[in-house]
C-alpha cells in the first residue's frame, strides 16, 4: 500500500562518505546534503545533468534507428534480449520505457515479474524467467532478472546462501546456452550514488505519479547500501564473461544513461540501414565494460 504523508516518519541512520546522517524519507523537505550531492555521489564524472535539448534531439535520432532494428528483426527472424539490473531506483524503467517507446509493442516486450509464487519457487530457479524468452523477430528487455539472486534475494534473505553461491556458479552456464541458441543477449547494470539513490526514494515517497514505485524494499534498502555493494561486487564479477559480459553505465544522470543505453544496443546490432554516425560515438565516462568500470 502506498504511504501517505500522515503515517509515522521512517528515519534511518545511515553513514555515507564517512559521515553519520540521519535521512527522514517521509519527510516533505529533502535535505541539503542529499540535494548537493546527489549528481555527484558515488564518484560521477559531470557536474551538471545532459541539457533537455541535447537529450531530446539524441533520443529522437536514437529512437528512430531502434524503429530500423526493429523491422530488420521482423525481417530476418533474428532475437534480442536484455537485462536491466542495479540498485533500487538506478532508473531501470524509464530506460526501459524510451527504448521500447516508439517501438511495436506487440514484438517489443518486457518482463517485469513479482516475487515468485509457491509453484514457481519448487520450479528451477531460472524456469518462469525462460518462459518469457524472445521467439523469432522479438525484442524482449527484463526489468530484473535471475539477477534477483544475486542481490535482493541474498540481501533481504529471500534466499538461503546456499541457492545464492549455487546461483553465481550457474548463472555463466545457463547465459552461455541462451548466447549458443543465438539470442542476441545484452546485461547492463545501473549504477547510482548513495545520495542520488536517497533523493529519488525520496521523490517517489512525495509524488502521486511515482508513490506506486515506493516500495518497503526500498525503505529496508537504505539501511542496506554497504550490503548491496557486497553483492554486486561478487555478482558482477562471477557473472561478467566473454559471451556475456556486463555493460556499466554510470545512471546519476538518467538522460545521459538511456542515451548510452540506446547507443551501446544500435552499435552492437549489424541491423539493414544503420547509420553510425548518426547513433554517435560512446562516452567511456558514463558506459563501460565489466566491474573494472566501478573503479
Ligand atoms: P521493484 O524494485 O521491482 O519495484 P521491489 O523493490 O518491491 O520492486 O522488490 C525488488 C525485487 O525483489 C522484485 O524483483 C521483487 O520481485 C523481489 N522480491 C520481493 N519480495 C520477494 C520475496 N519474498 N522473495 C523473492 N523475491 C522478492
Ligand atoms: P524512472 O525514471 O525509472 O523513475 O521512471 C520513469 C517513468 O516515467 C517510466 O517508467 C515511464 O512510465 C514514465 N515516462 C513517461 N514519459 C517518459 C519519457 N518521455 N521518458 C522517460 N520516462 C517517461
Ligand atoms: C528503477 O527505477 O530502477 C526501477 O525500475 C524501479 C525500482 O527501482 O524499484
Amino acid at each position: 500500500m502506498a504511504k501517505t504523508d500522515d503515517q509515522p516518519s521512517e528515519k534511518v541512520k545511515l553513514k555515507i562518505g564517512g559521515k553519520e546522517r540521519t535521512f527522514d524519507v517521509g519527510n516533505p523537505k529533502l535535505p541539503d546534503w542529499v540535494e548537493k550531492n546527489a549528481l555527484k555521489s558515488g564518484g560521477y564524472p559531470y557536474d551538471d545533468k545532459l541539457a533537455n535539448k541535447e537529450y531530446d534531439k539524441a533520443v529522437e535520432t536514437l529512437q528512430m534507428e531502434l524503429v530500423k532494428l526493429q523491422h530488420w528483426l521482423q525481417e530476418t527472424g533474428e532475437r534480442v534480449m536484455i537485462v536491466f539490473e542495479g540498485r533500487d531506483a538506478a532508473g531501470k524503467g524509464g530506460t526501459i520505457f524510451v527504448v521500447r517507446q516508439f517501438m511495436n509493442p506487440r514484438t517489443a516486450r518486457n518482463v517485469a515479474l513479482t516475487k515468485p509464487t509457491e509453484t514457481e519457487r519448487g520450479q528451477w530457479y531460472y524456469q518462469r524467467y525462460v518462459k518469457h524468452f524472445p521467439t523469432a523477430g522479438e525484442f524482449v528487455t527484463f526489468d530484473r532478472s535471475w539477477y534477483n539472486r544475486g542481490g535482493v534475494e541474498p540481501v533481504m534473505g529471500f534466499c538461503t546462501p546456499e541457492q545464492h553461491e549455487k546461483f553465481l556458479d550457474e548463472t555463466p552456464h545457463f547465459e552461455e546456452r541462451i548466447t549458443k541458441e543465438g539470442i542476441r543477449f545484452f546485461k547492463f547494470w545501473l549504477g547510482i550514488g548513495q545520495e542520488m539513490q536517497l533523493k529519488r526514494f525520496h521523490d517517489r515517497r512525495h509524488s502521486p505519479l511515482k508513490n506506486w514505485k515506493f516500495s518497503p524494499i526500498d525503505i529496508a534498502g537504505m539501511k542496506l547500501w554497504d550490503d548491496y555493494t557486497k553483492a554486486r561486487d561478487t555478482m558482477l564479477t562471477r557473472t561478467h564473461s566473454a559471451h556475456a559480459p556486463w555493460t556499466i553505465v554510470a545512471a546519476n544522470d538518467k538522460r545521459r544513461a538511456r542515451v548510452a543505453v540506446m547507443r551501446r544496443l544500435l552499435r552492437s546490432i549489424p541491423y539493414a540501414g544503420r547509420d553510425m554516425a548518426v547513433i554517435g560515438a560512446e562516452d567511456p565516462k558514463i558506459i563501460g565494460d565489466g566491474p573494472a568500470f566501478l573503479g
